[in-house]
């Protein structure tokens, strides 16, 4: 409960944060995608954080269109090497649903 009102109260600033899709149902989201595979919400594995990601984009006008580019086509060159791979067999919807989702995660928020 208490980190939820954190989660919203550090949201309330962010314009991007108003429309993000509910925590819970993306996160279950992300894991049937396999999203959680590589990516961690605020560690960097074989691929950036959310929050890290989040936070570069953060303001940017544009940006949702631009992740959910990334997410449906694949993406690199942006972050490092490793280049993430298109074909996650996401349904209509869902690559713009997770690019809301996670440019909702500004850093210091703990959803
Ligand atoms: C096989 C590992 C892997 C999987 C699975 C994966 N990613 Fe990634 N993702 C990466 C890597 C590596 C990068 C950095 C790519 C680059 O440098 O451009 C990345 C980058 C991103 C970015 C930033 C793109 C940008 O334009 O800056 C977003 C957003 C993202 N992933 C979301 C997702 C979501 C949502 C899923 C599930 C549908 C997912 N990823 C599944 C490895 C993965």
């Amino acid at each position: 409960m208490a980190a939820a009102t954190a989660y919203a109260q550090s949201g309330a600033s962010v314009t991007l944060q108003a429309d993000a899709p509910d925590h819970r149902a993306m996160e279950k989201l992300a894991r049937a995608r396999n999203c959680m595979t590589c990516h961690a919400t605020d560690r960097t594995l074989l691929a950036p954080s959310y929050r890290d990601i989040a936070k570069r984009y953060a303001g940017q006008p544009g940006a949702t269109d631009e992740l959910t580019r990334s997410i449906s086509d694949g993406s690199q060159g942006k972050w490092g090497k490793i280049p993430m791979p298109a074909g996650l067999q996401l349904a209509p919807g869902e690559a713009n649903d997770l690019a809301r989702w996670i440019l909702g995660m500004m850093p210091g928020s703990r959803p």
